[in-house]
């Protein structure tokens, strides 16, 4: 105990001066002071995985190619170096959103010979010309092409054979656009059929419901919607990435397949070979498993030689890599075998795991919050199209409920205090309150939503009885130093902790709680070799793809949802 006590931070570690000073710098509301996301540069950054591309997609789309159009369809830029952007070689395509995404939409742009490729969202044939609305994803905003039948490749409009839901190759100049929607269009001189559309396409221009959507999971991406979601979500990723690499973090890739139960909670799926997954195997019997004498599993036949499960939760690896390396991040696919179905659980979701070395609980908030309010500002600066989308169509005053997390401070409260303001809330509410409940969705979202207006709530110091065995026992030996952060609309979005770095401390819980203390012990070893006090947070990706669009379920916020019962596609 001693021993323990002289490893016990007496003071707040690193984070007090030297972290009020890193983190303040995100609280920042002084526009003018250097912030810490930057605009990025007016155009998007060529990216780098599409030069491997079989371009030859088409016999008639390369004949197109060959026969010197596809000089057209380069970036003008190249040539005239308007933009002062150096484009790769490999990146010929213009996309929608290089033209119509910067300040004047285009209109820079205008009598430029362009080439557009995409699929065709709408096609509205009138008297004397055409208009399709082509989508390359790119943005939200279509290209509108108009055609008059003297463009070559009308006849394949006019037949029908380009239609809803069609790829197209269309090249054109660009016009100031008649329309009041759009500041320009292309002026189609040439239309090439790349893929022809099935009448039965199931994603015509009438609103269809999410339910129907998540059924057409494969073609979802091509509405609106999800189009602006998948966007937004690369953004979060891209500003993840940003922020723990600008503020010294290594990213670490935790594994996928453990022997460890990070939680506890025997919510894991078992990751086995001994029931054939092979077809020639599809009809081995039940008892083809092997089992000992006692008729239990016989696992060291197992392909580890012993039970091992998809990851619930990288922390405990990530835990490793801070011990060694100070700050890292983890971010990828963590998976629950819990039967929830509801509106913010998955069986498959994607986490980000920062752990802080030579860090308390404090520090851990500090970082969760400047986190959270950096990933938003980012999508506010960056995904202005989709969120103005998302602020008419999906969830009304997003963009106001963002700024102000991105500009507001955060409530923090104790679990205790939490309790009390339940009890006293003018509210009957489904699961009853005392202390030492775990709080349920509704007690979360009245918090934030109702007590605190909106505003994100931390809560720390919960009862040890309902957290996870790694967490450090506070001074009153009752409660722990973990933290949720619990925000309108998804409840929990993060839950963290500092960690239990005294040996003795942590042998006993795992001891308390009937947990193997033989199948820890590379993590018991973290404190017996150089034990820091440090600390973390898990954030589930989704439930902050929910929190950043509005939309309501988290099915929506995945391009391929897992739940119980469905793992379609
Ligand atoms: O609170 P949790 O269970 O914490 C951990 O796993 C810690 N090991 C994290 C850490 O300290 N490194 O999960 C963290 C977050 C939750 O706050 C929630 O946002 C999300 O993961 N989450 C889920 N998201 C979608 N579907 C589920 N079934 C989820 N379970 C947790
Ligand atoms: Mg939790």
């Amino acid at each position: 105990m001693a021993a323990a006590a002289a490893l016990t931070p007496a003071t707040p570690l690193r984070f007090k001066p030297y972290s009020t000073l890193r983190f303040l710098s995100f609280y920042s509301k002084n526009p003018t002071s250097p912030r810490l996301c930057p605009p990025l540069p007016r155009r998007p950054v060529p990216f780098h995985s599409t030069f491997h591309r079989n371009r030859c997609f088409c016999s008639v789309i390369s004949a197109a190619l060959q026969s010197g159009e596809m000089k057209k369809t380069e970036f003008p830029e190249k040539k005239v170096g308007e933009m002062g952007n150096k484009v790769g070689e490999f990146r010929k395509k213009v996309k929608i959103a290089d033209i119509k995404g910067g300040p004047d939409e285009g209109l820079n742009r205008v009598g430029q010979t362009l080439v557009v490729m995409g699929w065709v969202r709408t096609l509205r044939v009138q008297s004397s010309v055409t208009f399709l609305e082509v989508n390359d994803g790119s943005s939200l905003s279509n290209m509108q092409c108009v055609m008059n039948s003297d463009a070559e490749g009308y006849d394949q409009v006019e037949s029908g054979l380009i239609s809803t839901g069609a790829s197209i190759w269309v090249q054109g100049t660009l016009v100031a656009s008649q329309g009041s929607k759009q500041k320009v269009e292309l002026k189609v001189e040439k239309v090439v059929l790349v893929g022809k559309s099935d009448p039965s396409y199931p994603i015509q221009k009438k609103r269809v419901s999410r339910e129907f959507l998540r059924s057409k999971a494969h073609l979802r991406p091509r509405t609106n919607t999800f189009g602006a979601v998948a966007r937004v979500r690369n953004a979060l990723a891209y500003a993840t990435h940003k922020f723990f690499q600008e503020n010294g973090f290594v990213w670490i890739s935790s594994p996928i397949i453990t022997a460890s139960d990070c939680e506890g909670a025997g919510e894991q799926f078992c990751v086995t070979t001994l029931i054939p997954s092979s077809r020639e195997a599809a009809d081995s019997p039940v008892n083809a498993i092997p089992n000992t004498k006692d008729g239990l599993i016989d696992w060291s036949q197992d392909f580890f030689g012993k039970p091992a499960f998809l990851t619930v939760s990288g922390q405990l690896n990530a835990e490793t890599y801070a011990t060694a390396l100070t700050d890292v991040y983890t971010f990828g696919p963590t998976f629950r075998a819990e039967n929830s179905n509801t509106s913010r659980h998955l069986a498959e979701f994607w986490m980000i795991e920062p752990e802080l070395a030579f860090a308390d609980l404090n520090d851990d908030m500090a970082c969760a919050t400047a986190y959270l309010q950096y990933v938003v500002r980012h999508v506010l600066d960056n995904c202005k199209e989709d969120m103005e989308f998302f602020n008419t169509w999906i969830e009304k005053g997003v963009i106001d409920r963002l700024n102000d997390v991105a500009e507001k401070d955060f409530v923090q409260l104790t679990y205790t205090d939490a309790i009390e303001l339940l009890l006293k809330a003018n509210k009957k509410f489904e699961f009853p309150v005392q202390w030492g409940c775990d709080l349920q969705s509704e007690h979360e979202r009245y918090i934030t939503e109702q007590a605190f207006n909106g505003c994100p709530v931390i809560i720390r110091d919960y009862p040890k009885e309902i957290k996870a065995f790694y967490m450090r026992e506070n001074e009153d030996g009752k409660t722990v130093a973990a933290m949720d952060m619990l925000v309108p609309r998804v409840g929990e979005l993060i839950g963290g902790s500092q960690r239990e770095e005294r040996l003795d401390y942590l042998e006993n819980r795992l001891d308390e709680l009937k947990l193997n203390k033989e199948s820890y012990w590379w993590y018991l070893d973290l404190r017996r070799y150089g034990s820091v006090p440090h600390a973390g947070f898990g954030l589930g990706f989704e439930r902050l793809v929910q929190f950043a669009t509005g939309v309501e379920n988290i099915r929506d916020a995945i391009p391929f949802p897992r739940t119980p019962g469905s793992a379609e596609f």
